[in-house]
């Protein structure tokens, strides 16, 4: 991350909220959206100004949320709120924990947990804002068309900013203003801190309200200014789970028009899912109802879907993967996989090889050119190069306790139907025959095969299975059988 230009003391992020639209047993700011939860969107937006300290306030179900914190950003601290309620009651205990040691001098920002689009570029924007005109506060607003619920933006005649009305302390006339309070503040610490000492609880919701302190710090003289942004998904919280799905959308939108843009094409955005971990080169490729997610990367002219979903999956320069579902796996350059294939972790495909229809891969190295196509599940395993593994082939590799390894070498050809029973090793060059249980290594060079010869016993089915479909069966190609014989008899 490239580093910031203004100076940030602290970001207080605001997470004591209870959330009750949600309708969940996971707290609001937990639930994920484009792969991380709302709280991670917050703390990566706060972290990129760079602050000195970072708090969290937290109350509801607090032990649960503060672990997920905790978990995220060791270094932030969290702060309990207690029996008061209101954003100002929220802001105000963060400072009085950020002040233990030295009391914080210079700006302090606040954010919501739970406005997940929110970026460190319109934070920075707030601040350099807020510290270029020597304001005591600055409100981050945006115009909506309907601004039902929102505070609004008071201001005087020559524009500037007079405080906050909340909508339900609000008057007609001021419920017809659409420029409403985000939430997202920079303020001067001195001035906050004075402030929020004379905030009361005296208004509709009984709460300590945070948008009290802009009239506060206007009356003592103080500078108190808007920066409106335009955009309104980053200051757009999540309430319920309608809100939600809107701004996971929106948020993968973003990610999937920043990649076209870089050089990827992507047939349908709509059903194309990134999430912003995910690494991606020019000239790739993305098929409808592909997601991507984790640490995914894919190299140049590599073609990805349709239906595909794979999470820290490395894919090489022109490989193509089609209807597959993986996890932690490598796919080399010039590879195929699926479609209908299952790639567990462990699973490196060297270049060109290939992983095909309906096989299931866990923990397996298969060599350059090495192919696995049909029906398979290969697992524990290491394949050497230019082998071949049969159709409809199991590297059995569980005993029931204990799970082993198969090395298969390079140059093979297994039959179709084996069953690898391991710890078993197949020597370079070798052959089997279809039907092989391998329970013996097979020697370089060897040709396995341990079917028992096959016996046909003529007339069986008559004898036993008299009047069955296929005893009639049977019946019919034995008499044309005899007319053949007849008129070919050699
Ligand atoms: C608040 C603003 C309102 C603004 C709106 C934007 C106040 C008084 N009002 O509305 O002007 O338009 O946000 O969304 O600030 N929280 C706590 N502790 C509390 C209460 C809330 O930590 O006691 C946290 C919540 O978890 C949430 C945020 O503060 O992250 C906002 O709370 P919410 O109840 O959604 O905001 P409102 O008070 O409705
Ligand atoms: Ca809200």
């Amino acid at each position: 991350m490239t580093s910031v230009s203004v100076e940030t003391a602290a970001v207080i992020v605001l997470a004591a909220g209870a959330g009750t639209r949600m309708k969940s047993r996971t707290p609001k700011i937990l639930h994920p959206l484009g792969g991380r939860s709302m709280i991670a969107h917050a703390l990566e937006a706060a972290r990129g100004l760079e602050p000195a300290k970072l708090a969290v306030t937290v109350r509801h179900e607090r032990d649960q949320v503060a672990e997920h914190v905790a978990a995220l950003d060791p270094e932030a601290i969290i702060v309990d709120q207690d029996d008061v309620p209101g954003t100002g009651r929220a802001v105000e205990v963060a400072l009085e924990a950020l002040d233990a040691g030295a009391p914080v001098q210079g700006t302090v920002v606040v954010t919501y947990g739970d406005v997940p689009l929110l970026t460190s570029e319109l934070l920075e924007e707030l601040v350099g804002s807020h510290q270029a005109a020597g304001n005591a506060v600055t409100v981050l607003t945006a115009i909506l068309e309907d601004a039902t619920g929102y505070g609004r933006i008071l201001r005087a005649g020559d524009g500037t900013v007079t405080g906050i009305r909340e909508h339900k302390d609000a008057t007609d006339d001021e419920r017809g203003i659409n420029e409403v309070n985000s939430g997202i503040y920079a303020f001067e610490a001195d001035v906050l801190r004075r402030a929020l000492a004379k905030v009361t609880t005296e208004n509709v919701q009984g709460e300590k309200y945070l948008t009290d302190v802009l009239a506060l710090a206007r009356d003592e003289g103080g500078r108190v200014a808007a920066v409106a942004t335009e955009d309104r998904w980053q200051v757009e919280g999540a309430n319920d789970r309608v809100q939600l799905a809107a701004l996971g959308a929106e948020h993968n939108r973003r990610i999937v028009q920043k990649w076209m843009r870089a050089g990827v094409t992507v047939v349908d955005p709509a059903t194309t899912w990134i999430e912003s971990t995910v690494e991606l080169a020019e000239d790739v490729t993305l098929l409808p109802g592909t997601q991507l997610k984790g640490r995914t990367t894919v190299a140049r002219d590599a073609v990805v879907g349709p239906d595909t979903t794979l999470t820290d999956v490395q894919i090489g320069e022109g490989a193509e993967v089609v209807r597959t579902h993986g996890s932690g796996a490598v796919i080399g350059p010039r590879a195929t996989v699926g479609p209908f294939a299952f790639l567990r972790p462990g699973t490196v495909l060297g270049e060109a090889g290939k992983i095909g229809t309906f096989v299931e891969t866990k923990n397996a190295h298969i060599g350059a050119r090495s192919k696995v196509p049909h029906l398979s599940y290969v697992g524990d395993a290491t394949i050497g190069e230019d082998s071949n593994i049969g159709a409809a082939s199991v590297f059995v590799n569980y005993d029931g306790v204990n799970k082993h390894h198969t090395t298969v070498g390079s140059h093979v050809r297994m039959g179709s139907d084996n069953m690898y029973v391991a710890p078993v090793t197949i020597g370079d060059g070798a052959y089997s025959g279809a039907g092989t249980v391998i329970r013996k290594d097979v020697p370089a060079g060897a040709l396995a095969i341990n079917v028992a010869p096959q016996r046909n016993l003529d007339g069986w089915v008559l004898a036993n299975r008299p009047g069955t479909p296929a005893a009639t069966a049977a019946e019919k190609a034995s008499a044309t059988d005899d007319i053949s014989l007849e008129s070919d008899p050699s």
